[in-house]
């Protein structure tokens, strides 16, 4: 276990946001936790666990102590008549993991092909594209209490999956009086791969792709490389323009404030959901508010995506951390003022 001090965390943000880490380690194994918990030097000091930083926003420096996750392996766990049960560590990257399980028979998860970030990352904010969420692929995952030291395994239901959301975004004590952040580190994650694999085509990107390539039977390489080719067109992608995907996540309403908002604005993106609630696109909510290609600072709205904040400034001359966050409140405002709604940020601010 090495102590690095003074580390740039640059190179390890999907935004290129300068800050730095005061102390850092690479957790390559659960050994490694062991041994960093074992030393009381740094037993008692306070953490932050780091993935792909594909989902944050630096603000400044990290003082905790930050557990940067590089645990690997993909293995199939387990093949029965109904499912591939797949494993791999929490630092695998999670888009070559997409394309390892697909190319290696195992598929189920190409809807989310080339979502950046890491596998661990991919359960603490339920990472969803094109009709699935990672709830509906998932089995279980080993974590590490770092207060204890003790390992543990949770399934789907022990991690509280939400839109966007799970038990690892919620501390202990608050309102919902459950919660793991800040004090798990998850260490490997297997997914369940249903039997037989059928096609998840609804979304409508993707029906868009069977129309234009002719091909209705489509097997999980298409949907994968469909995929790929959908995000690339869409989403900036984050070694070339800095950002951490979409900024807010998709408000609910209910039917009543969606017909109030239709009244005035008929042309409102928006979807029934299961539960009897409307979802809204918040991308056109910022889009009708007219942000579309704006910038405070160096720090701008995506062209063609406005649910996309984007860092204008390059690596030479990074977006700071309270740029994006004064963009994004400013944002927040004006739909507020316009719709009436509240927007929620979806990245963590550090
Ligand atoms: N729209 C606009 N203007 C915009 C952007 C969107 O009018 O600038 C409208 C379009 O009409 C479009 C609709 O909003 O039909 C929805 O846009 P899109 O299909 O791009 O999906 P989204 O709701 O903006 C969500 C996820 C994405 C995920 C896509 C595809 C959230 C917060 N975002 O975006 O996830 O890739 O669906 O499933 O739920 C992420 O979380 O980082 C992410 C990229």
């Amino acid at each position: 276990m090495i102590m690095e001090s003074n580390v740039p965390l640059q190179p390890y943000n999907s935004f290129g946001i300068v800050a730095r880490a005061q102390q850092l380690v690479r957790i390559a194994t659960e050994a490694d936790v062991a041994a960093l918990l074992a030393d009381p030097q740094w037993a008692e000091q306070r953490t932050f666990v780091l993935g792909g930083g594909s989902n944050i926003v630096l603000t400044g420096d990290v003082k905790p102590l930050v557990l940067k996750v590089e645990i690997k392996g993909r293995r199939l766990v387990e093949e029965t008549s109904r499912a591939w049960i797949v494993e791999a560590g929490a630092g695998e990257n999670w888009s070559e993991t997409v394309q390892w399980m697909v190319e290696n028979g195992y598929p189920g998860l190409e809807n989310l092909a080339l979502i950046p970030g890491t596998v661990g990352g991919a359960p603490v904010q339920n990472i969803g594209a094109y009709g699935i969420e990672l709830q509906d692929r998932f089995e279980s995952l080993d974590a590490i209490d770092l207060e204890t030291g003790l390992s543990f395994t949770l399934d789907a239901a022990q991690c509280a999956f939400g839109y966007r959301d799970s038990v690892f975004k919620h501390v202990a004590g608050g309102p919902n009086g459950f919660g793991l952040a800040g004090r798990a580190l998850i260490t490997r994650v297997r997914f369940r791969l249903p039997k037989p694999w059928k096609a998840v085509v609804g979304y409508l990107d993707l029906e868009r792709k069977m129309e234009e390539t002719g091909n209705f039977t489509p097997d999980a390489r298409d949907i994968f490389d469909w995929v790929c080719a959908i995000r690339r067109a869409k989403l900036p992608d984050w070694r070339v323009l800095g950002n951490a995907g979409s900024f807010f996540k998709n408000p609910t309403v209910t039917p009543e404030q969606c017909a109030d908002i239709i009244a005035r604005d008929p042309k409102i993106v928006h979807y029934p959901m299961d539960d009897g609630s409307i979802k809204l696109a918040a991308g056109w909510l910022i889009d009708a508010c007219g942000w579309k290609g704006k910038s405070v600072g160096n720090a701008g709205v995506y062209e063609r995506q406005a649910l996309v904040l984007v860092n204008r400034g390059g690596a030479a001359n990074p977006v700071t951390g309270g740029e994006v966050m004064t963009l994004a409140k400013a944002i927040q405002t004006s739909v507020y003022e316009r719709f009436g709604i509240r927007l929620e940020p979806e990245p963590v601010v550090v």
